[in-house]
């Protein structure tokens, strides 16, 4: 695996991959490497010639008031996870590599920037937006792999790369999931013992909406306040959102008829973790 710090050795590794007629695959990460991230390398892997992934854990897409100087770094051992899974080349920017004084650019989220995680998390989503354009410039992928995990952070990734006419083609892989149904997430490493088990309350929220969907019940109001409900059961947890919404628009919706996205995001002591369940549109 070759290592790249710099722009500019990232612009020579990958013109000579794309010169040498291979396709390129490209994941983006910010480290703290878990098979969700590696299940990403694996579909790049599947897809493409050589695999491109990249670590940054980027500034601009944490609040003040947020995890970034907290954020699970584990350098050694994500180089080791990315090189037995076949990665080829690997990007690990410092942050003024990024970010160099006096730089000017960003890339706007707009308004859909600014729904379900964009709500609570002002700024993350244009923070988002930025850094995976700027990488998008630098490593130029054919394909480039996301988790659905993140279900905002693809919608809004899908408008930029729309907008911005820039030719990638977005893949996006299914949540994996620890065994007792907890998404994986780096955060999860924050949680003590008694909070990851009061985590799961996530999957059970997801649960009630499925097996209500299940047995026919098509309306948001009433599919919310399962999931409310649900939240409401335990005082240690604190809702952040409970939401049905259009997958593409993330605008809320008033039934599930068309297919839906539905995603929650909780506080389990400072920590804050998403998840999220697609439902196909009913025919
Ligand atoms: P990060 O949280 O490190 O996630 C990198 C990628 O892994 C994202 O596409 C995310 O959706 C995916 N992922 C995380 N947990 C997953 C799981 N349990 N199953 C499947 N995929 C999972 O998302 C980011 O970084 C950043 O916002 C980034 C896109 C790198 C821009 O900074």
């Amino acid at each position: 695996m070759l290592l790249c710090k710099t722009v500019a050795e990232m612009h020579t590794a990958c013109r000579t991959l794309r010169n040498a007629e291979h396709t390129l695959g490209f994941v983006p990460t910010m480290g703290a490497l878990h098979a969700g991230h590696l299940s990403l390398v694996a579909a790049a892997r599947a897809q493409n010639d050589a695999v491109v992934a990249s670590i940054f854990v980027n500034p601009m897409q944490f609040g003040p008031n947020e995890d970034y100087e907290a954020y699970p770094r584990d350098y050694d051992e994500d180089y080791r996870k990315l090189e037995s899974s076949g990665v080829h080349v690997l990007f690990a920017p410092s942050t003024e590599e990024m970010f160099p004084p006096g730089n000017t650019a960003y890339v706007e989220a707009g308004e859909l920037g600014s729904r379900l995680d964009g709500a609570s998390r002002p700024g993350h989503f244009r923070g988002v937006a930025t850094i995976v354009a700027r990488l998008f410039h630098i490593v130029q992928p054919d394909r480039a792999y996301f988790g659905q995990k993140d279900a905002a952070q693809v919608a809004v990734l899908r408008r930029i790369v729309r907008d911005l006419n820039i030719p990638v083609q977005l893949e996006v892989c299914p949540i994996v999931r620890e065994n007792d149904g907890l998404a994986l997430s780096s955060r999860n490493r924050y949680l003590s013992q008694d909070e990851r088990r009061r985590a799961l309350i996530l999957t059970h929220a997801l649960a009630s909406v499925e097996e209500l969907a299940k047995q026919g019940e098509t309306k948001t109001r009433v599919l919310r306040a399962a999931m409310i409900k649900t939240f409401a059961g335990d005082s240690h947890v604190r809702m952040d959102y409970a939401a049905v919404v259009d997958p593409e628009s993330l605008l809320p919706v008033d039934d599930i008829c068309g297919g839906a996205l539905v995603a929650v995001a909780v506080f389990i002591g400072s920590t804050r973790l998403i998840d999220n369940l697609l439902l196909a549109p009913i025919r």
